[in-house]
């Protein structure tokens, strides 16, 4: 059966990157017979030059029937100066796609290439077989909580306040992806909350417990403030497999988390939706950076944190972590023949990178 991946390029170094993870998925399609059919459309500025709106009607249709949407990265200089008003989907298409798909699993792999170890922030020593993933919950808490603003209170005083609201649904469906992917690793999951100073890390803490011990007794569950997180993902980052948290916290923790892998160009990240009815199950697969306008234009940009999305739209969007597991090896193995970009400390660009992964893939 035909897989149909919608690639969205966007803006900046969006499509360069996108283009190289298309070249690599195009090459395990005709070894492995994928049968994946590419689309392709505008998102971001880009789209807004074109048809004044960052994302079109028909594009959210497309990328509602597609079994994965890869994305590039949107923004630039040019749009982010506009003065735009509207709700938050009205000024960014990753937003629109984000919560019309309901894209609440923010999934961030933490895992650094052996080549790259003194790229890391951290020792070597520390950072050597770290392997754990972050499971953000993206589609609620403080960010979109009611009541929010800023306002002259009867204090006489301006007030700035958020409201952080998880109702129960919400925590057991991001509860859910996290045991089940923790289930296909090493049965561990760390859930992070502050339910010691907040009732809704309360709440949190309480179904993450319940709905562990009533479908996931295999997998061992710890939990911890998000404070003392922030410091053992730092102290010792190998003690992690799956780690849960909100979207406030998941932010933070895996911002933190990205430096221990050493450059923003190798991130990789998924947004999953619920399983459907069909079995299919909505993502889109995006690097963690942005457009790079300073690169823009030039080939100089890694394209290996779009590589390793694509790895994750194998694993997550087409049902096959096997060939996931072999975009991963060759990404190691041109990195171990120091083939990378500037970012890295390397000389090559992003066309020499993606054919030396093309390359090794033939060759594991
Ligand atoms: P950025 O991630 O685009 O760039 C930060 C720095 O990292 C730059 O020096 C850039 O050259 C470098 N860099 C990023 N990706 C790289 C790669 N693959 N290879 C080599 N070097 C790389 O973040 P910045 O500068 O804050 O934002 C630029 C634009 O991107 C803005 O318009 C911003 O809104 C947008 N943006 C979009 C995101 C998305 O689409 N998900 C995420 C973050 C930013
Ligand atoms: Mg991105």
């Amino acid at each position: 059966m035909t897989k149909h991946v919608l690639v969205l390029g966007g803006d900046g170094i969006g499509p360069e990157v996108t283009a190289a993870a298309e070249a690599v998925l195009r090459t395990l399609d005709e070894r492995h017979g994928l049968a994946i059919a590419f689309e392709h459309a505008l998102v971001g500025g880009a789209c807004f030059d074109a048809t004044g709106q960052f994302i079109t009607d028909d594009t959210m249709r497309r990328a509602k029937a597609a079994d994965a949407v890869l994305f590039g990265s949107e923004g630039g200089p040019k749009w982010d100066s506009l003065e735009l008003t509207g709700p938050p989907e009205a000024r960014s298409g990753l937003t629109r796609l984000r919560r019309e798909l309901e894209l609440f699993a923010n999934l961030r792999p933490i895992r650094p290439f052996d080549a790259m170890l003194s790229h890391s922030t951290l020792k070597p020593e520390v950072v050597k077989g770290v392997d754990f993933i972050i499971v953000r919950e993206l589609c609620s808490g403080i960010y979109f909580g009611e009541p929010r603003g800023i306002e002259r209170k009867s204090d006489g005083l301006l007030h700035g306040f958020d409201t952080q609201d998880y109702s129960e649904p919400e925590i057991e469906r991001i509860a859910h992806a996290a045991f089940a992917l923790a289930r296909s690793r090493r049965k561990k999951l760390t859930s992070v909350d502050k339910a010691n100073v907040m009732e809704s890390g309360i709440l949190w803490r309480r179904t993450v417990t319940r709905i562990g011990e009533r479908h996931y007794p295999e997998v061992r569950l710890d939990h911890l403030y998000v404070d003392n997180a922030a410091m053992q993902i730092i102290r010792d980052p190998r003690q992690f497999d799956v780690i849960v948290t909100d979207n406030l916290f998941g932010d933070i923790l895996s911002d933190g988390s990205a430096m221990i892998t050493g450059s923003l160009g190798m991130l990789p990240s998924a947004a999953l939706g619920a399983p459907r009815e069909d079995g299919r199950r909505p993502g889109l697969y995006e690097p963690v950076h942005g457009s790079a306008p300073d690169i823009a234009g030039k080939g100089l940009a890694n394209p290996l944190g779009a590589i390793l999305s694509a790895a994750l739209l194998l694993t997550h969007g087409l049902g096959r972590p096997d060939l996931a597991g072999l975009v991963e090896k060759a990404v190691g193995r041109a990195l171990d023949d120091g083939v990378c970009t500037p970012d890295l400390g390397g000389r090559a660009g992003t066309s020499q990178v993606t054919a030396a992964v093309i390359e090794a893939l033939g060759q594991i």
